[in-house]
């Protein structure tokens, strides 16, 4: 015989097991387990974009840290020292002692929020010396509107084709074209990287001055 009241008890169960919203025993462990995933779900929601975007804004911070403040970073050794003086390329012992001029390329590190770029081209100098004596270094950039100056052979000068700025081969003007005289830099001979007036490296500090005016104001 069947027990009426043991009967509906084991048809509630079978309910409440099958049909989704039964209320019965297992429904507020499972509405907890809900909640608990969807909280654990909305802290991953928020805490991964955050992170990225906290390591996002921290990385210049980070990679500064991280090359002992901003020598080191990137691929290369930067040849840039705490002064400004850039290592050329070319020693001494290659520009002619007869006072020819030599144009070199300048190689600098270029830096912004985010990134760092070793060894760039950043400008041309031209360099020469007579017999021992020293090196001097001009920028290359014409006083007057900014165009290239070059080295004319057969009169022996400088020369801006733009405008016809002329200068002497010490960088003194030599007509009324330009504001004032080429750019002169500070150049430093070195040996291993220490200040040796008889040393074979030339070091010039690069720099760039502001066009058309009779000072000479760095830019
Ligand atoms: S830019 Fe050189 S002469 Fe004008």
């Amino acid at each position: 015989m069947t027990d009426p009241a043991t009967s509906e008890s084991v048809s509630t169960v079978a309910c409440c097991g099958d049909v989704p919203g039964c209320a019965g025993p297992d429904t507020p462990r499972r509405s907890l387990l809900v909640q608990a995933l969807t909280g654990f779900l909305s802290i991953l929601l928020v805490a991964i974009p955050s992170t990225l975007g906290g390591l996002f804004f921290l990385d210049p911070i980070l990679r500064k840290k991280k090359s002992g403040g901003g020598g080191g970073g990137g691929t290369g050794v930067s040849r840039k020292d705490e002064q400004g003086f850039i290592r050329l390329d070319v020693t001494r012992d290659v520009i002619p002692a007869d006072g020819t001029p030599v144009s070199v390329t300048v190689f600098d590190d270029i830096e912004d929020a985010w990134n760092r770029f070793r060894n760039v081209p950043v400008g041309s100098i031209w360099l020469r010396k007579v017999g021992d004596g020293p090196i001097l270094a001009f920028n290359s950039v014409c006083p007057h509107l900014g165009c290239s100056v070059n080295y004319r052979r057969a009169e022996n000068d400088f020369f801006c084709p733009c405008h016809t700025s002329a200068f002497s081969l010490d960088g003194a003007k030599s007509n009324e074209v330009p504001p004032r005289d080429m750019d002169a830099l500070e150049v430093a001979m070195r040996t291993a990287g220490q200040d040796d007036a008889a040393g074979n490296e030339i070091w010039v500090k690069f720099l760039n001055f502001r066009r058309a005016t009779a000072e000479k104001t760095p830019i």
